[in-house]
């Protein structure tokens, strides 16, 4: 049987000519007869339409309880009192005190804290001096010197009286970088002790809880 006759062909251009003329449609901005149309119109449902797959029908789902989103670290100190203490005896910034970090930590604190903290973090920004609010204590005054890091990785994650909670902009690793940044403003002599290091910091030996009080009597300092 010959496929291509030529009463096949005129069938096929035939049926072609109807399937043509039917998917049309006269109102311009309808699509037409639309083959599989679940291919170009996704069932997804828009944000906040509700969904009556859900007894309360919110279509922006909560996380299931006990998941952590990835790269999120979570952060077990309570805020109280009680913990703003504990984080100040418990918690080390995992991060070297060198150059490089605290060249990171700035690019953070000129984004996020400058404007209150100013510049040299004297408690001198632009919300002070321009938007007359009352100044944070400068990080070099009694008050703050020897503010353990620890105190200020809680009172950075979540605020502290006039300052407000950054742990939605900044994750753990970037406040502690900032931290770095802010010891330096505290006592500029830090990076002294991290240019010369000592003896027991170069030994290769060293356990990270030596190097740790090495580094606290060096920030301490
Ligand atoms: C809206 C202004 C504002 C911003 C922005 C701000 N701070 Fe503060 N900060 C304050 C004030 C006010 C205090 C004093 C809080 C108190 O002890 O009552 C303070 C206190 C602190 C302290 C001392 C904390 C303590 O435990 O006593 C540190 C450290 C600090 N800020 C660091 C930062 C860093 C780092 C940033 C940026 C990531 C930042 N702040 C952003 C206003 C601000």
């Amino acid at each position: 049987m010959r496929i291509f006759s030529r009463n096949n062909v005129s069938k096929a251009f035939a049926l072609s000519m109807c399937a043509y003329l039917i998917s049309c449609s006269p109102d311009p901005s309808s699509p037409g007869v639309e083959y599989m149309p679940d291919m170009y119109r996704s069932p997804a449902l828009e944000p906040y339409s509700g969904n009556s797959n859900y007894a309360d029908s919110m279509e922006a789902r909560l996380p299931v309880a006990g998941t952590i989103p990835q790269g999120y670290l979570p952060y077990g100190i309570p805020n109280s009192n009680d913990g703003y203490e504990m984080a100040g005896t418990l918690l080390k910034d995992p991060y070297p005190l060198n150059d490089a970090m605290v060249a990171e930590g700035k690019v953070i604190y000129s984004k996020f804290c400058i404007h209150c903290h100013g510049e040299k973090g004297m408690g001198d920004g632009a919300t002070v001096t321009a938007g007359g609010h009352p100044p944070p204590p400068a990080y070099n005054s009694a008050a703050l010197i020897n503010l353990p890091e620890g105190k200020m990785f809680h009172t950075i994650t979540y605020g502290k009286n006039l300052m407000g909670s950054h742990a939605s902009q900044l994750n753990v690793e970037e406040r502690w970088k900032v931290i770095r940044y802010v010891q330096t403003l505290q006592n500029p002599d830090v990076m002294k002790a991290a240019d010369q290091p000592t003896e027991e910091m170069n030994a290769e030996e060293a356990t990270p809880a030596e190097t740790a009080s090495v580094e606290e009597t060096a920030l301490n300092h």
